[in-house]
């Protein structure tokens, strides 16, 4: 996802900078190509060597390095990056920074660079409480500089409170949304994700196997290419995506309900959740005791989507069609008795397609019949290539 990407990594002197090696593992994993600047206090804490083997590149300790041969490459990084991320950053460098000192190479790289910085604060909670700090991290903000919140937790000295570096994963999807395209900016996207769950008695239910990997990355996909994303979710065990908030529910009717309690605005619907199309006709209130055999009478419930191609309003409808026989004759008839704009269909039988997997094989149908084929890829993959094509369609390609 970050391939092609130059990110440079900075590296300030706090106990967190181990964290940093994460970071740097993720964003190579993900394609990019990462050069670390380290400050002199932060090779107090973990060794250039690390940092150097798994980038692949030198890491920059001293100012001085520049001017020794091999090393005057480094002065071009600032021009070569498409993003500085301080991780951790000090309330030391910070403060530097916004008072416009630059006595060491990190430093003076935030000053000669004009791609955008990302700060990633990891302090004590009073350092982080101090109005020095907050007077300088609102100082850099409105001057462009972005930051992550840390986190709030037990820090290193003991303390419980803010301050601890936000996780990796926030700040990689930082990364990512400070380095995508914003071309969906202006949609109001809609995603539903995971299964639903039909009570039988208080303690079971009727639901499937469907994970909500497939919806959550559908909804951060869409945030970070700017779209304002509205995830509707079922049950799931996923942790909510980085920077949204689902809307949880648990029935078919109430997802329902909740997609038309956020339905304002919204532009376009993405229909991942695997809905349960019956649930039973009397739920028991209490826990139904084993009485030998028994007969189960279900009831159908709403199709949310075929209720939503009902009225759409100018919305554009995608639906999911999960199938294991006869995969396009019956997502072309869903598209029609829907009235959807495209459908993305998925043959769950067959291996790394469907639910539960990290990977997706599918093939997106339009209105018009048109078929497109993929390979297997990652879910966050299969993600971009729906919001591609949705992107294409809306633009009337
Ligand atoms: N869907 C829905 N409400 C339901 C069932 C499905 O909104 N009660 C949506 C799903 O989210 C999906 C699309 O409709 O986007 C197709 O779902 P699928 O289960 O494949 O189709 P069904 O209409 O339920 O038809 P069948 O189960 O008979 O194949």
């Amino acid at each position: 996802m970050l391939k092609g990407k130059e990110v440079l990594l900075g590296v300030t002197g706090g106990i967190a900078a181990y964290k940093s090696v994460l970071l740097l593992r993720e964003l190579t994993k993900e394609g990019a190509n990462v050069n670390v600047i380290m400050t002199r206090n932060a090779t107090e804490f973990v060794g250039p060597l690390t940092f150097q083997t798994l980038s692949g590149n030198p890491v920059t300790t001293d100012m001085f390095s520049l001017f020794k041969g091999a090393e005057i490459g480094h002065v071009s990084l600032a021009d070569r990056a498409d993003l500085l991320v301080i991780a951790p950053a000090t309330a030391n460098m910070i403060g530097k920074i916004a008072n416009g000192i630059a006595d060491d190479f990190l430093s003076t790289m935030v000053m000669a660079t004009h791609v955008p910085v990302l700060f990633a604060p990891a302090m004590n909670t009073r350092m982080w409480d101090s109005p020095v700090v907050q007077a300088n991290i609102a100082r850099l903000r409105s001057m462009g500089y972005h930051f992550m919140e840390p986190a709030e937790g037990e820090l290193a000295c003991g303390v419980v409170g803010r301050g601890k570096l936000a996780d990796v994963e926030e700040i990689l999807e930082e990364v990512k949304g400070l380095l995508y395209d914003k071309d969906l900016a202006g949609e109001k996207i809609l995603v539903t994700a995971g299964p639903t769950e039909e009570h039988l008695d208080p303690i079971r239910c009727l639901s499937n196997r469907s994970s909500g990997k497939m919806g959550y990355s559908l909804a951060t996909v869409a945030r970070r290419r700017g779209a304002e994303v509205v995830l509707v979710s079922g049950p799931s065990c996923l942790p909510p995506p980085c920077a949204l908030a689902p809307v949880y529910c648990t029935t078919a009717r109430e997802m329902e309900q909740a997609i038309h309690d956020h339905l304002d605005g919204v532009t376009t619907v993405i229909m991942a959740a695997a809905v349960a199309d019956f649930r039973p006709a009397d739920p028991a209130a209490g826990k139904i005791k084993r009485t030998g055999r028994q007969t189960l009478e279900l009831e159908p419930n709403p199709d949310i989507l075929a209720g939503l191609g009902q009225n759409k309003e100018g919305r554009f409808l995608v639906g999911f069609a999960a199938e294991t026989d006869d995969l396009i004759a019956n997502a072309r008839l869903k598209i029609e008795k829907k009235n959807l704009d495209m459908i993305v269909a998925n043959d769950v039988a067959a291996a790394g397609a469907g639910f539960c997997c990290d990977t997706n094989i599918i093939k997106i149908i339009d209105r018009d019949g048109t078929i497109t084929d993929f390979p297997m890829m990652s879910k966050e993959k299969v993600a971009e290539v729906i919001l591609d094509h949705l992107a294409a369609r809306k633009a009337g390609k």
